[in-house]
């Protein structure tokens, strides 16, 4: 057994993925978790769940049947997760990376799209492309009526989140170390790549005939 992780000793051990010196406080848990419609939620994906103070939140408000994913890529938080939610139904714990998720997602058979992304990850500190991947895999894992819902420290990556998805809502936690922004997004509808475009105004001119 693993012994038991501390955040602020993740955070010295991993710097540019914890992101932070202290878990979460009430307050921004609050915030983040404000926007999710628990009677409704077929799945809730959380990325980067850490000791987990927001999904204490969501098994307690989520309906028994909904099932819950979370994918942390450190080793310790993960073996943490797991041990903490042993005993809850559907409630799945991942190591590995948020740009994994659907493939998590299909081995334990959950067909279709996710209703909410949580994410506290600190793409200010991750790499660039690891960034990108993980914003556009979320967009084709949410259904289109689905929200991700961010925590940030910052205002610096609002730009890189608005080219996949359309913002809905902003607050500032103040109540939190440091304080923070809760960012609530909906998908934007994929733009095709050239090749599919091409694909797309040939049929559209073969049917203008018809
Ligand atoms: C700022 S902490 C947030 C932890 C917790 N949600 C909270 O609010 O207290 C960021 C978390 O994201 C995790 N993380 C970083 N990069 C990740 C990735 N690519 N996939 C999944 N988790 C990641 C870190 O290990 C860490 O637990």
């Amino acid at each position: 057994m693993l012994p038991i992780p501390s955040f602020v000793g993740e955070f010295f051990r991993n710097p540019a993925t914890v992101g932070s010196l202290i878990p979460s406080s009430k307050e921004l848990t609050n915030k983040v978790t404000e926007p999710i419609d628990f009677a409704n939620a077929s799945c809730i994906v959380e990325y980067g769940p850490g000791t987990g103070v927001f999904t204490d939140i969501l098994i307690q408000r989520r309906k028994a049947e909904t099932v819950v994913v979370l994918v942390e890529v450190n080793r310790r938080f993960a073996q943490l997760l797991r041990e903490r939610y042993a005993g809850q139904p559907n409630v799945h714990v991942f190591h590995g990376s948020a740009d994994q998720t659907g493939q998590y997602l299909q081995k334990i058979g959950f067909v279709g799209q996710v209703d909410y992304v949580l994410c506290g990850l600190p793409f200010s500190s991750l790499p660039r492309r690891l960034g990108w991947r993980i914003l556009e895999h979320t967009r084709q894992i949410l259904l289109p009526s689905g929200k991700l819902i961010l925590f940030q420290y910052s205002l610096q990556n609002k730009r890189l989140f608005g080219k996949f998805f359309h913002q809905l809502d902003e607050a500032h936690v103040l109540l939190n170390l440091p304080p923070a922004y809760v960012l609530v997004y909906e998908p934007t509808p994929e733009v095709p790549t050239a090749p599919a475009r091409a694909e797309q105004e040939k049929l559209v001119s073969s049917n203008a005939g018809s």
